[in-house]
C-alpha cells in the first residue's frame, strides 16, 4: 500500500474539509493508496494517538463543514514547541521527532494544508528530509506563488454581508460605522468586501491612511445629503508615519494578534469630524461558517492537484491557482514573499474608479 499523510495547521479557514475530503477520494479511487489523517497540525506527529486511517466514512458529508475534522493548532511549530523537561517548561526545536516520526509512518507523501507559517515549517521540514506537498489555506489570501487561497471568498462574503447590515442601520441613525476585518498585514478581505459591500472608506495596510482625508469623504457626503458613511478597515491598517495595533505582543511560540485600528478610527470621527460613531470588530465570524461554492469548488480542486502531486512524489511542490487553471509551484518560491495588495493592479484601481477613499 502507498501511504498518504495530511494535515492541516495554523488557523482553520472554510473549505478545509474540502480539501481533506478530495485528497481521500482521490486516492482511494485508485488502487493501492490509504490515508492517514493527522490531528491538530504538526502536533499529531508527536501524539501517541494523533493519527486515525481516513476511510470513506470519515470524509462523507463534511464538504459544506466549516472549520476541520483533523483539528488545528496554533502553537503547534515543532522548530520551538513548548515541552516538559526535568518538571520545567522549556520551548525546544523538536522538528528531528517529526521527521522520524513521519518515516516511522511510512508516509510516501505528507500534504500539510496551511497558511504562511505552516506552509514554512513545511519547506524546513522538506529541507530536512520530509516528503511534503503543500496546499495554501488562509482568509487572508495573502500566501504568494497562487492568485487565491480558498477560505478567502467565504470570509469576503461574510464581511460583505456585515457591511449590507450595518448600512440598514447607519442610514436610519446618520452615523458612522466602523467595521473591522481581519487580514493580518495583507488588506484583501478589507478591499474585496468593501467594494463589494458599498463601504465609503476602505483602509489597508498596503496604504498608510491620514486621519484628514477620512473627515473629508464623511462631510463631503454629508453635503450631498449622506449623512452616514461605512468605513472597512483592515486590522493591519495603519496611519501615515504611525504604527500597526496590536491585541497581544508575540513570543516564540505564537504570532503577535493584530487588533484595535477600528475603535481608534471611531474615536478620531466622533472627536474630530464631530459625528456619532460605532465600531464593529467581525473577528472569527470570518472564519466560520459554511465554505461558499468558490471554496468548495477550490478546495476539491487543490485536494486532487495535492494527491496528483503525491501520485507523481513531486515533492516540496505547493498546489496553486494561476489565472483559472490549478498547477504548482516549489514552495520555496511561494514563500519568497508574502502576498499583498497590488497598489498598481485592477483591485485598487477598480476601488479608486468608483469614488471610494482609500484614506491617502
Ligand atoms: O490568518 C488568519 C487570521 O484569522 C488573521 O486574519 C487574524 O489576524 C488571525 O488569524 C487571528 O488569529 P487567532 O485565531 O489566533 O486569533
Amino acid at each position: 500500500m502507498r501511504r498518504i499523510g495530511i494535515l492541516t495547521g495554523g488557523g482553520d479557514a472554510p473549505g478545509l474539509n474540502a480539501v481533506i475530503r478530495a485528497v481521500v477520494k482521490s486516492a482511494l479511487n485508485q488502487d493501492g493508496f490509504e490515508v492517514l489523517g493527522i490531528k491538530n497540525g504538526f502536533d499529531g506527529c508527536l501524539d501517541p494517538e494523533g493519527v486515525i486511517e481516513l476511510t470513506r466514512a470519515e470524509v462523507r458529508g463534511i464538504l459544506p463543514k466549516g472549520g476541520t475534522i483533523l483539528g488545528a493548532a496554533n502553537r503547534g511549530n515543532p522548530f520551538a514547541r513548548t515541552v516538559i523537561r526535568n518538571g520545567e517548561e522549556v520551548v525546544e526545536d523538536v522538528s528531528d521527532e517529526v521527521v522520524e516520526r513521519i518515516r516511522e509512518l511510512d508516509l510516501e507523501t505528507l500534504i500539510v494544508v496551511g497558511g504562511d507559517g505552516t506552509l514554512r515549517i513545511s519547506l524546513e521540514l522538506f529541507q530536512k528530509g520530509s516528503p511534503i506537498v503543500g496546499v495554501p489555506k488562509t482568509i487572508d489570501n495573502d500566501v504568494g506563488g497562487t492568485d487565491v487561497t480558498f477560505g478567502f471568498d467565504t470570509a469576503v462574503n461574510t464581511a460583505m454581508e456585515a457591511i449590507d447590515r450595518l448600512h440598514t442601520t447607519a442610514e436610519s441613525h446618520h452615523r458612522v460605522m466602523v467595521l473591522e476585518l481581519m487580514g493580518r498585514d495583507a488588506g484583501f478581505i478589507a478591499l474585496h468586501a468593501g467594494v463589494a459591500g458599498g463601504a465609503d472608506v476602505i483602509l489597508i495596510p498596503e496604504i498608510p491612511f491620514e486621519f484628514e482625508s477620512i473627515c473629508e469623504t464623511i462631510q463631503s457626503r454629508a453635503e450631498r445629503g449622506r449623512r452616514f458613511s461605512i468605513l472597512a478597515v483592515a486590522e493591519g491598517a495603519r496611519p501615515k508615519g504611525g504604527q500597526q495595533i496590536f491585541k497581544s505582543a508575540g513570543d516564540k511560540l505564537v504570532q503577535a494578534r493584530l487588533g484595535g485600528i477600528g475603535a481608534t478610527v471611531a474615536k478620531f470621527v466622533e472627536e474630530a469630524c464631530g459625528v456619532e460613531c460605532r465600531v464593529m470588530v467581525l473577528g472569527h465570524l470570518q472564519r466560520g461558517g459554511s465554505p461558499t461554492a468558490f471554496d468548495r469548488w477550490l478546495g476539491s480542486r487543490f485536494g486532487t492537484a495535492a494527491f496528483r502531486l503525491a501520485d507523481k512524489k513531486s515533492h516540496g511542490q505547493m498546489v496553486s491557482l494561476q489565472g483559472t487553471e490549478v498547477t504548482s509551484v516549489p514552495l520555496e518560491e511561494a514563500l519568497a514573499q508574502p502576498k499583498t495588495v497590488d497598489l498598481e493592479g485592477d483591485s485598487v484601481r477598480t476601488a479608486r474608479n468608483l469614488g471610494l477613499s482609500l484614506g491617502d
